[in-house]
């Protein structure tokens, strides 16, 4: 796990909150209850709104939109709110507050469970790129011999091209797999096009070099491919993301 440094103890008041953008694009909120430091977010799971602007009593961070709210001590949803939020572990090292994360990797539902040797060559296969708000991660149109793993930001899916192209209606958050056509046989072109929808950081992984590694462990292979499966269900139920 990659430790990164996020602010100074003395930037987060006593009871309150400060919010940072890392220059890979994660926005986090750090959050002092009674002197002990939180970290979590620094966007709502609801909308794409600053959790920074938000209210914080001590106990409970309440995002200022609509109202859903957060046990600050494990993130998880109190009252209103629908979806918990992510807890990252935080270390305090002599004035330096940091965050460590996880490889975006180890949270793609199509790997989790894999034995971590597999893990780890999926791992060297990654490359990892950053782009802009407005950025396209790939047009229509474009080779499929990359599939993407979302570390940071947000990506959506448009469908159509140039002037009749429109949002398909979904966003992705850390962990999601999309291009996943780069898995797949016969599917040399992208069908859509992935814009990230603010600054993102994405791992990109050759489809061909995974399905190598994959076919050296069969049974680790047939699970994930069962899980692909389920992953292009659910996203063609919404509308096309490959
Ligand atoms: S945007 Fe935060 S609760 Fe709706």
């Amino acid at each position: 796990m990659s430790k990164t440094l996020v602010c100074k103890v003395a930037d987060v008041p006593l009871n309150g909150t400060h919010r940072v953008d890392l220059p890979s694009g994660l926005k986090v909120l750090v959050a002092n209850a009674e002197g002990k430091l939180y970290a979590y977010p620094g966007i709502c799971p609801h909308q794409d709104v600053d959790l920074g602007e938000g209210f914080f009593d001590g106990k409970t961070l309440t995002c200022h939109q609509h109202l859903w709210q957060w046990d600050i001590h494990s993130g998880s949803a109190v009252g209103l709110a629908e979806a918990p939020l992510e807890q990252y572990a935080l270390e305090v090292r002599g004035d330096d507050v940091l965050i460590g994360q996880e490889s975006a990797l180890n949270a793609c539902e199509l790997f989790v469970g894999l034995p971590s040797v597999l893990l780890a060559r999926l791992d060297k296969l990654a490359t990892r790129r950053e782009y802009k708000a407005g950025e396209y991660v790939y047009k229509v149109g474009d080779p499929a011999e990359h599939f993407h793993v979302l570390e940071a930001g947000r990506v959506e899916f448009l469908i159509g091209r140039d002037e009749r192209m429109s949002a398909a209606g979904f966003m992705l958050k850390k962990g999601e797999l999309f291009g996943w056509a780069a898995l797949l046989e016969k599917m040399p072109r992208r069908i859509a096009s992935a814009r990230c929808h603010e600054d993102s950081a994405v791992l990109c992984l050759n489809g061909a070099e995974t399905l190598k590694v994959l076919e050296s462990a069969p049974e680790s292979a047939y699970a994930v491919m069962r899980k692909l499966c389920a992953t292009i269900t659910r996203y063609l139920s919404v509308e096309g993301a490959t």
